[in-house]
């Protein structure tokens, strides 16, 4: 297993026109599940989300409601805050574009860049989508019969001075670097599928624009410039670097942040961000911003999108999104861990759009965690509590040994190589099988359950030493697999670990505390004659008639 880093997560900033919905709790929920795994493999850990304020449609909303930009961007960072920790996000900060920190040093990033030559000033006429802040360029707004291609929307044909930014000067420098990490076998953009056609476009890639007019004054001028707002995608896109320039932070930026997208954005992610930090580090005591540890590591993860049973993208503008509300029903009747689970391991992390179906759900619910995981965790501390008085029995050896008198499987063997294999699907951020690592070890303790039968062996007193042998096994194969599984379900694993006196697994996780993963996998750690509690169901099986 590879030994504890530096980590950066980062989400994007959602724009504050409206109430946050499942997309965005998703993407943040992803980010969530890697900071966790991180911090329990002991990195020391950043995981970054927020809002993104300065959007021409943010001001328009608040003029609709009667209230300034700043009233409105300031209920609705509210909102996706309160959500986010509702759900027991565990970012390190949250942005707000519209703090002085952020605008602060985005006026000095872009007074470098106009200082270095590659902003400068023009006259832009092209197609705007206004529903994705983007200017679209003519081949593809022609190839869309001039409609938005997220909305259908008519697009507008904007004409006015500009500041431009020379992403053109910088395209044999953006695809070295796309050759030179796929050479390293760490592609920039993942999953790589959509990877040719954003080198297509970064080959005829010309500059941009990166502000605008008659913004009434929502963004931050450019600087020397009061007409001219800084253009919302440069503003928003520097978050990733305005909170973690300090002298704290600043070795999360230098380790290279593993962002999370979805498609949509893509195309600001994979070439003009990096094209901004390569112009960047070219200006007076910015070369940290584009060092080694960011070239080699940085990465775009751009996923799909959460579609209604129609097949639609899930969003405002459409209203078929999973509101706030919908979002506590669910909660509240399965848990948030059941929510967790669900959207990391079934959401559209791959290049394909997933539907948002409840039946699935439930049946996930009732196979992976009610099943399994709440089911294994109860047979095994019932029969410790009805045959050992609830205290963990001595063990006479390992699970192998029991299971080859037996003939079945052997929790001990498996978790043997668990714990890399576990490793190397976080680093690929397979999650669906990260998730099952711990699973699949949950089910091995259920057939090794199934064939040693200890329930009946506890009939003879004789057999009792290999009744608490296997006990001892399961229990301990148990421990592995929620620590396993902590990043997915924190709050049922925590619980778990208190009843089986690993409560300072939590402690020590606490407040982006750092873990022991690899420590923790090993196996014979339970103390036998530590109280096992029975407690309530972890999860309780969802009967479908009750739907
Ligand atoms: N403000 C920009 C991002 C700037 S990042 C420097 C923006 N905001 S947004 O509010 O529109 O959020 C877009 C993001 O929300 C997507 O990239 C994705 O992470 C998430 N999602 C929004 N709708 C989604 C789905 N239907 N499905 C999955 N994720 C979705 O773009």
């Amino acid at each position: 297993m590879p030994t504890p880093d530096t980590f950066y997560v980062t989400t994007p900033i959602y724009y504050v026109n409206d109430k946050p919905h499942l997309g965005h709790v998703y993407t943040t929920m992803v980010a969530d599940v890697v900071a966790r795994y991180h911090r329990l493999r002991g990195d020391d850990t950043f995981f970054l989300t927020g809002v993104d304020e300065h959007a021409a449609k943010v001001s328009d909303k608040a003029a609709e409601h009667g209230l300034s930009p700043q009233e409105w961007a300031d209920q609705n960072a509210a909102a996706f805050r309160g959500t986010f920790e509702k759900l027991e996000m565990t970012n390190n900060d949250f942005v707000r574009t519209s703090s002085d920190r952020h605008k602060e040093k985005v006026t000095e990033y872009v007074s470098a860049l106009l200082k270095s030559g590659d902003v400068y000033e023009g006259e832009y006429t092209g197609w705007y989508d206004a529903g994705q802040e983007e200017y679209v360029p003519e081949n593809k707004a022609k190839d869309n019969d001039y409609k938005s291609e997220v909305n259908g929307k008519p697009l507008v044909k904007k004409a006015e001075k500009n500041y431009f930014f020379k992403l053109e000067k910088y395209r044999e420098d953006l695809l070295k670097f796309y050759d030179q990490r796929d050479e390293a076998g760490r592609p920039y953009v993942q999953p790589t599928a959509r990877k040719n056609e954003i080198v297509n476009r970064i080959k005829e890639a010309n500059d941009i624009p990166i502000s605008r007019t008659g913004s009434g004054g929502w963004g931050i001028p450019v600087p020397g410039d009061d007409e001219q707002a800084i253009y919302v995608w440069i503003d928003a896109l520097f978050n990733y670097l305005t909170y973690v320039d300090d002298d704290d932070r600043r070795k999360y930026w230098e380790s290279g942040a593993t962002h999370f997208i979805a498609k949509d954005i893509l195309w600001f992610h994979a070439a003009i961000w990096p094209a901004l930090q390569i112009a960047l580090a070219k200006c007076d005591g910015y070369d940290w911003v584009w060092g080694e540890g960011v070239q080699q590591n940085q990465l775009v993860y751009s996923h799909s999108y959460w579609v209604s049973d129609s097949g639609e993208k899930m969003s405002k503008s459409l209203g078929n999104f999973l509101d706030p509300a919908a979002i506590d029903n669910y909660v509240e009747e399965f848990g948030l861990d059941a929510l967790r689970y669900f959207l990391a391991t079934r959401g559209p992390l791959g290049t394909t759009d997933s539907a948002f179906s409840p039946d699935l759900f439930v049946e996930v619910y009732n196979s992976d965690l009610a099943n399994t995981f709440g089911n294994s965790c109860s047979r095994v501390s019932n029969m410790i509590g009805k045959y050992f008085e609830g205290a963990t029995p001595e063990t006479q050896g390992v699970a192998s040994e029991i299971s080859k008198q037996f003939g079945g499987q052997q929790p001990d063997l498996i978790v043997d190589t668990l714990g890399d294999l576990y490793s190397e699907d976080a680093a690929v951020l397979k999650m669906e099988s990260l998730a099952n690592r711990g699973v699949e070890l949950i089910r091995v303790v259920d057939s090794f359950i199934e064939v040693t039968a200890p329930f009946k062996l506890a009939k003879d007193p004789d057999k009792m030493p290999e009744v608490g042998t296997i006990l001892y096994n399961c229990a301990e194969a148990l421990r592995i697999a929620s620590v396993l599984l902590w990043p997915f379900i924190p709050d049922k694993c925590e619980a778990f670990w208190q009843r089986i006196g690993c409560g300072h697994y939590a402690e020590q996780l606490k407040d982006n505390g750092a873990g022991e993963l690899e420590k923790w996998v090993q196996w014979g750690q339970l103390v036998p004659g530590t109280p096992i509690e029975k407690g309530e169901a972890l999860f309780p099986r969802y009967q479908v008639e009750k739907k």
